[in-house]
């Protein structure tokens, strides 16, 4: 008989591990207010690489911060596995982030003072948690890091920073892992690395990851893309590829990728 030497997680439920429903984000009020997301209701299915487009001021990070519990809707829910987030308090809510969610920011968003080491533990460590030696070692060898291990962030390059918030984002073995633009400060190549780093871990590990990206490559890493025009899902698409995200993209936004489709509003990215 073999033995799993990973089983799930024991909060675990079969099938979707995060889903919103009719999750609705207003900022502001009167002349000022935008509706960041309309009635969005979406899941994501477990051991699934989903990856969310649109232009610019279209909502995706609203979408992922409110999926994410680091931003709480206007109306509509949202649940991880099967805990409806607006059902917790202040301090479940940041224990539910820490332990069940894994972040990865376009800033990367490492400690300096600490090494690698240190810095892809802090989700445990500040849990009062040690770490799994062998899934500590399985995710520290998936990235590439064994030999950096004792590094500073300052003594690492930005791809090398990006492989320690990708392990960063896996060592607690998270229902799910977030990810905002996360290749966006990195040159091509070390974002297709790290782009397949997250591949890996959802085909090898069975994580579960969902990406804001606008970049059609990074979503033809993907398993499913979804499309947010205006606050709203306007279409998803099952394996894209970047040749097929980017017709899509073209086609929604009258000719350009560049042009916004939901200019009547201020933005940045
Ligand atoms: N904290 C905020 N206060 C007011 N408006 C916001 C805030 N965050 C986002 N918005 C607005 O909500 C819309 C969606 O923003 P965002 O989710 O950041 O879009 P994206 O990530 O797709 O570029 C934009 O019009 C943006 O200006
Ligand atoms: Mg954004």
């Amino acid at each position: 008989m073999t033995v799993d030497p990973f089983p799930p997680h024991p909060l675990h439920t079969p099938g979707i591990a995060a889903a919103t429903a009719d999750l609705t984000k207003v900022y502001g009020r009167g002349d000022t207010q935008v509706v960041a997301l309309d009635r969005v209701s979406i899941g994501f299915r477990e051991g699934e690489f989903t990856a969310i487009m649109g232009p610019s001021g279209c909502g995706k990070s609203t979408l992922m911060h409110c999926a994410a519990g680091l931003d709480s809707p206007s109306s509509g829910s949202v649940r991880i596995g099967t805990t409806e987030l607006g059902t917790l308090g202040d301090r479940q809510l940041t224990r539910l982030r820490r332990d069940r969610i894994g972040f990865i920011f376009q800033a990367f968003n490492l400690l300096p003072t600490l090494t690698a080491l240190e810095n892809i533990t802090l989700p445990l460590t500040l849990a009062g948690r040690r770490p799994e030696r062998q899934w500590l070692d399985r995710v520290v060898s998936m990235v590439g890091l064994a030999q950096r291990l004792d590094h500073r962030p300052a003594q690492l390059s930005g791809g090398q920073q990006q492989r320690v918030a990708v392990a960063r984002a896996l060592v607690s073995r998270p229902a799910i892992v977030f990810g905002d633009e996360p290749t966006g400060n990195l040159d091509s190549r070390a974002g297709a690395e790290v782009l397949g780093f997250l591949r890996d871990s959802v085909r090898e590990l069975g994580q579960t990851v969902v990406m804001v990206t606008h970049d059609p490559v990074a979503a033809g890493y993907a398993d499913r893309v979804v499309f947010l025009s205006d606050g709203r899902l306007v279409d998803e698409m099952a394996h894209p590829t970047p040749d097929r995200v980017l017709d899509l993209m073209l086609r929604f936004s009258g000719g350009s990728p560049q042009t916004p489709a939901c200019d009547a509003r201020s933005r940045t990215s």
